[in-house]
């Protein structure tokens, strides 16, 4: 722990509480804003008008990272700094990360106060004080930003609430707090006892998303969500066999963590994920008083993920969701992206909303108790992340296939975090899939949707059908040129290795085809597919002959 660095929202006492800290250890305070002015010449609020919130960040992101490369600072940012990425991960690289709390109404005092003090030596006013102030309604504002970055907050390793202390209290418990896990030989490097690592933010026009992703996070739950601004009271919902594993040790920790827990079972399975049981938990709800401001959680697979999702986006026109995924699939894909949904007999996820978790919780050690079969199909749509997006994350699955089949547990959970920060990343850019850009995860679901709906559902897993899609996808690209073989005969070996089908024999091909499309009546009508151009770039393709399509398939069944 080389450095201290203090987040939180304007107004929490950062600047000052650095200083009164460096004072007592004989550190060196370091105060990014101050460091801008200097830098810049020119008041920040300046920076934000003439050249925007980006720029600014970018100067931010440089005061930090140098701030951070150094020993001994005590290291103050702006209010927002801990937004960007690569600020906050430099924050923790080598640094003991201290969050100051404040209630909005305090916050809101607090900057009114400053803001006398500050027009008379104006410039350094902290970057979001006087827009924060500027608006009609400025408590609620400061309530809605400080909401949204709540979670974010909830990364420190530590979180003083300053309200009624004075700086120098302030800073004592902060000095405290350092010797506290010093002296526990825990450093902020060892996500497995400090801090839970964040595999990415996912940013979307409903706020950020934090994904943590560690291995025996569970037992932590009411802490983490303590730490995330969830008070309670919680509403978990979970199917019966993940109850029967996860819930007790769930409610163990939310009870010890203080926050008031109820819980709801539903039976596991696809046909759990209907109207009628989203019926069931609306009334639940409403039985137990639920309010807007309380929480559900979704505790379990996809199933659970995308039932409690829609259940949340609607119930009382939306109340907090949070989602700890405890199956592959739900880790790496349906957790992150918010798509929520209940099937009608109709088709699957007729009847649906997007709606962002508020929070993703993932413990990598549930997968121990995960079927085979389940994991591997998990394992297919993470293989799907690293060729569609990432050559890197996919040399893992090649190289180390292994270690990974085995659920080694630093390897599983760094090869998760990167297949969840994929799929942020590009939720994050193309949040309702209108930019061309989410559609690519959809690699291989082109076939494999048309396999699933042809075989009703019945025969193959949704990523063992992805898997053989991956192979047909992966033939259409090397027959138009766009795909080397090279890459071909690589994705073939890691499904192998994953024990993925990569064919379907006996299927109906009939069937297959009109269930894509593919037939006569859909001449003209463009299905777009995703294709390989190298392992770890994609692109898709308006453009493919039916024929070819047809004779891929044929290839498949035969
Ligand atoms: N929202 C999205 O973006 C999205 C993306 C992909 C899939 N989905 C949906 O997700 C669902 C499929 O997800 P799924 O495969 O997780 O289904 P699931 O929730 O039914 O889980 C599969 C099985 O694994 C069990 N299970 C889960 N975690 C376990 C654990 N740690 N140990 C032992 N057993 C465990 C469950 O009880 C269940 O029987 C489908 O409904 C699909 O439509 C949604
Ligand atoms: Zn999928």
């Amino acid at each position: 722990m080389d450095n201290i660095a203090l987040i939180g929202f304007s107004g929490t006492g950062k600047s000052q509480v650095a200083r009164a800290v460096a004072d007592i250890l004989g550190w060196t305070p370091v105060d990014t804003d101050a460091e801008i002015v200097r830098r810049a010449g020119t008041p920040i609020a300046r920076i934000f008008q003439t050249q925007g919130e980006a720029a600014f960040r970018r100067l931010e992101r440089e005061a930090v990272q140098e701030a951070c490369a150094g020993k001994g600072s005590v290291i103050a940012t702006g209010g927002g700094a801990i937004m960007d990425p690569a600020s906050l991960s430099a924050m923790t690289a080598n640094g003991f990360l201290v969050c100051l709390e404040a209630r909005p109404e305090t916050i809101y005092r607090r900057l009114t106060e400053n803001k006398r003090e500050n027009d008379q030596a104006p410039g350094l006013a902290d970057a979001e004080e006087r827009p924060l102030l500027g608006g009609p309604d400025p408590l609620a504002r400061i309530q809605a930003l400080k909401a949204q970055r709540q979670p974010t907050y909830a990364l420190a390793h530590w979180t003083v609430h300053t309200d009624s202390l004075s700086i120098a209290d302030v800073a004592q418990e902060v000095v405290r707090a350092l010797r506290a896990f010093a002296a526990r030989g825990d450093t902020p490097q060892n996500p497995f006892n400090v801090s839970p690592e964040l595999a990415a933010t996912v940013e979307t026009s409903a706020g950020s998303c934090p994904l943590l992703v560690g291995w025996g996070l569970l037992p932590r739950l009411g802490e983490l969500l303590l730490q995330a601004g969830v008070k309670g009271p919680v509403y978990v919902v979970t199917d019966d066999r993940v109850a029967s594993l996860y819930l007790s040790t769930a409610r163990h920790s939310l009870l010890g963590a203080g926050i008031e827990a109820h819980t709801f079972t539903f039976p596991m399975g696809e046909q759990s994920k209907t109207l009628a049981t989203a019926t069931r938990l609306y009334e639940w709800l409403a039985s137990l008083k639920a309010r807007r401001a309380d929480t559900l959680v979704a505790l379990g697979g996809g199933v659970a993920g995308d039932l409690t999702g829609f259940v949340a986006a609607t119930y009382n026109r939306g109340i907090g969701f949070v989602q700890i995924p405890t199956s592959l699939a739900a880790m790496v894909d349906a957790s992150i992206g918010g798509k929520t949904a209940v099937d009608l007999p109709a088709g699957k996820n007729l009847v649906g909303a997007f709606y962002q978790p508020r929070l993703v919780i993932a413990d990598v050690s549930a997968l121990r108790t995960l079927p085979q079969r389940e994991t591997m199909e998990g394992w297919a749509e993470a293989i799907k992340h690293g060729l569609i997006l990432d050559a890197d994350l996919f040399r893992t699955f090649e190289e180390q296939a292994e270690q990974v089949l085995a659920l080694e547990p630093g390897l599983t959970t760094e090869v998760i975090k990167r297949s969840m920060a994929i799929k942020a990343k590009v939720v994050s850019e193309d949040e309702r899939e209108t930019r061309g850009v989410r559609v690519l995860l959809n690699y291989g679901h082109t076939i494999g949707h048309g396999l699933e709906a042809a075989t009703e559902y019945g025969r193959f897993l949704h990523g063992e059908a992805v898997a053989i899609g991956m192979m047909g996808a992966a033939r259409i690209g090397v027959a138009l040129g766009v795909t080397p073989p090279s890459a071909l005969e690589r994705q073939e070996e890691v499904l192998r290795r994953f024990r993925l089908p990569l064919s379907c024999p006996d299927v109906n091909l009939e069937l297959v085809a009109a269930a894509m499309s593919l037939d006569k009546k859909a001449v003209g009508s463009s299905l777009r597919w995703v294709l390989l151009q190298e392992v770890g770039r994609s692109t898709t393709r308006g453009d493919v002959p039916m024929d070819l399509a047809l004779e891929v398939l044929q290839g498949l069944a035969g």
